[in-house]
């Protein structure tokens, strides 16, 4: 563990945290070389949008454009695959709908993690229909768990354990996004 890793891990006192799955400079160094295969991925002239799915996404968004070497440009997707109560209700919900003109383009949704896959079948699908000239996923974790993933994603960053893991965007009821970690929670 390095001491921002023990820093962070002492600071949450309560022991919620079981164990770091993905240590920062694990995740640095996969970031890099995604940031490599998406830029070798498009013809020098294509016209790649990254939408980014909030609020999950954000750190991994940040890091990943950083890596791309080539034009690109960068909107953000808000979906809700939450009602007003806390269980899944299993619809997703467009909150924020990007400016930004589709028609055409080169799309690539980053996603932080694919669990049931609920949230990629009912999006994918909508901004399919906005005519994009190809439309990919990235994804930072992939729990391999989805029953039917319609869309599959092109770039995964880890094959992840089944657990609920909270870190690097990753939030329980909205603490932990911060931690530059990922680590599995205790339950
Ligand atoms: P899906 O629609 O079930 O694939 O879930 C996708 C969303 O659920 C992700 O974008 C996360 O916001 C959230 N999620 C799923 N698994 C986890 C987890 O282990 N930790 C934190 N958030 C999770
Ligand atoms: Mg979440």
């Amino acid at each position: 563990m390095n001491a921002a890793e023990r820093e962070f891990t002492a600071y949450t006192g309560s022991e919620a945290l079981e164990h770091i799955v993905y240590s920062a400079s694990e995740i640095a160094d996969r970031v890099a070389r995604m940031g490599a295969d998406i830029a070798a991925a498009y013809p020098r002239d294509a016209d790649v949008l990254l939408l980014g799915l909030l609020k999950g996404s954000f750190v991994f968004l940040g890091d990943l454009v950083r890596q791309i070497r080539r034009p690109l440009q960068v909107d953000f997707l808000v979906a809700s695959s939450y009602g007003k109560g806390t269980k899944s209700s299993g619809i997703v919900e467009l909150l924020y709908d990007p400016r930004a003109p589709m028609a055409g383009r080169h799309i690539i949704i980053v996603e932080d993690i694919v669990d049931s896959g609920t949230t990629l079948n009912q999006l994918c699908g909508g901004i399919a229909a906005r005519d994009p000239a190809s439309l990919e996923i990235c994804a930072l974790l992939h729990k391999r768990i989805a029953p039917d993933l319609e869309w599959e994603p092109r770039w995964v960053g880890f094959d992840a354990p089944n657990e609920f893991l909270v870190g690097y965007g990753l939030d329980q009821a909205e603490d932990f996004r911060h931690l530059p970690f990922i680590a599995s929670l205790r339950t």
